[in-house]
């Protein structure tokens, strides 16, 4: 990269930093990191990253400016606030501290010192969270008191830490911290149904997709049971609607993500959308299902590879999109290791003896498609498409603004020999060793000529 071009590229990334545009700081910036990790294009891009809310992976970040910049007062700054982030509040206090001896009248120092002993102090995360739920029924029937609304606020100033996807407190305070609205936060705040999001694994997902998530209405196309809900609310979703042909409004019976099992999630889909106005659930696919409203977002989580009327589903969307709007989808690749959704999952499950799995083990699945019944789940649950089919269809409506190819694990990879290749080639003669080893795209689509 010339001079000039890094210069352009950096006063361009200010811009977006400045315009809280975190993706857009990351494109620029990258390049600029990766020729020179330590420079002042990582303690920028560290900034986009905490930003982005991923602190995580600011951290790195804004250490190798520091070995290369030990005394600058604004890496220190951006240390504490990423140290907080992570919930690490020793060092954020201590980074914080040294910012403030090596200039003492650094704007925003004392606010942040304030904010990590709020932090320090956990019982006043409890306390705030004991006044919501005090008063959750007085707040469902007649709108939340200055109280409720004073505590959700503090709440919404304070950052969960790494853990909120699995750790019922840190996604409380998530729940809050990415809300928009707070008199809608607040009436929507269903303390157990974060509790049991997290111990079902239901907000994982929307963590990951979260800057497609937060402040936007959101249509979760093939939701399942509805659990999600609560999860892309916690990711600070303005709005849910789950959709599901096979959801049973009055079951409370829900999957397990963490343990892979079936369990009583003690609330219905119809007890969710009745309680939270946020939260709508609907029985019904999505071909039959006509909304007269746009949405800024549609999820589709591991459906791609179930739709049997792909191409009518993506039609579909493509009516629910208004420019801006964002398809988001994890597609679990038919022709990976475990496409065929049945056990075994991994390697380390797999039972050569048992001939549930000598069917499927291996790719075999792939070969069976050619001697199953008509009925079986391979051809009835899946639609089989490959990978540059799917983006084919995908692109009859949208414009492909993200494709990542997720590998599959060594495990599995180290399993496909020669032999297994030659063997799934004799039923499929042009599948490429790429197509076998994409365990699972994430895409995001916009509609076509709809603009950003
Ligand atoms: C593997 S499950 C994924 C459920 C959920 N997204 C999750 O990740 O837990 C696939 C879901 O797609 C749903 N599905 C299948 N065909 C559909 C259609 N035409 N419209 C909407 N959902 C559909 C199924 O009922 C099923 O619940």
């Amino acid at each position: 990269m010339t001079q000039d071009t890094t210069r352009r590229a950096m006063d361009a990334a200010k811009d977006a930093l400045a315009a809280q545009d975190w993706s857009g700081a990351r494109r620029l910036l990258a390049p600029l990191v990766a020729e020179n990790p330590h420079g002042v294009g990582a303690f920028m891009l560290a900034r986009a990253e905490l930003g982005a809310d991923r602190p995580e992976v600011a951290a790195p970040l804004v250490a190798a400016f520091r070995a290369w910049r030990p005394r600058h007062v604004g890496a220190r700054v951006l240390s504490a606030r990423i140290h907080l982030a992570c919930g690490e509040l020793d060092r954020a206090e201590a980074d914080a501290r040294a910012a403030q001896e090596l200039e003492p009248e650094r704007p925003g120092v004392v606010a942040l010192l304030e904010t990590i002993s709020a932090a320090r102090d956990s019982s006043e995360v409890d306390r705030h969270l004991a006044v919501i739920d005090r008063g959750l029924t007085a707040t469902r029937a007649s709108g939340a008191s200055a109280e409720v609304l004073h505590a959700a606020a503090a709440l919404q100033r304070q950052a969960p830490g790494p853990g909120w996807t699995k750790d019922p407190r840190q996604a409380k305070i998530a729940y809050f911290h990415h809300a928009g609205d707070l008199t809608a936060a607040v009436r929507n705040y269903d303390p157990h149904l974060i509790e049991t999001s997290c111990e079902f694994d239901y907000i994982t997902w929307p963590k990951r997709i979260q800057e497609y998530v937060r402040g936007r209405s959101v249509l979760d196309v093939g939701c399942g049971f509805g659990g999600y809900g609560m999860g892309f609310l916690v990711a600070g979703a303005a709005a849910y609607t789950g959709l599901d042909p096979a959801m049973e409004l009055d079951s409370s019976r829900a999957k397990n993500k963490r343990i892979r099992k079936w369990a009583d999630m003690g609330v219905t889909p119809r007890d969710i959308t009745e309680a939270l106005p946020a939260i709508r659930l609907v029985q019904a696919s999505s071909e039959d299902c006509t909304f007269e409203e746009y949405f800024d977002t549609i999820a589709l989580h591991n459906v791609t590879e179930h739709l049997i009327r792909l191409e009518e589903v993506m039609a579909g969307l493509a009516r629910l999109c208004r420019p801006g709007s964002d398809v988001v989808f994890h597609h679990h690749n038919f022709y990976c290791w475990n496409g065929h959704h049945l056990p075994p999952n991994q390697p380390a499950q797999l039972d050569d003896q048992d001939p549930r799995h000598q069917l499927v083990y291996d790719w075999r699945h792939v070969n069976a498609v050619d001697d199953v019944a008509d009925d079986h789940y391979i051809k009835t649950n899946l639609n089989r498409v490959r990978l540059d089919e799917l983006r084919e269809i995908t692109e009859r409506y949208f414009d492909i603004v993200r494709w990542d190819e997720i590998p599959s694990s060594d495990a599995t990879l180290s399993r496909l020999t020669p032999q297994v290749l030659a063997r799934v080639r004799d039923s499929v003669p042009d599948i490429t060793e790429r197509e076998l080893s994409v365990n699972a795209v994430l895409g995001v689509a916009r509609l076509r000529g709809g603009g950003t």
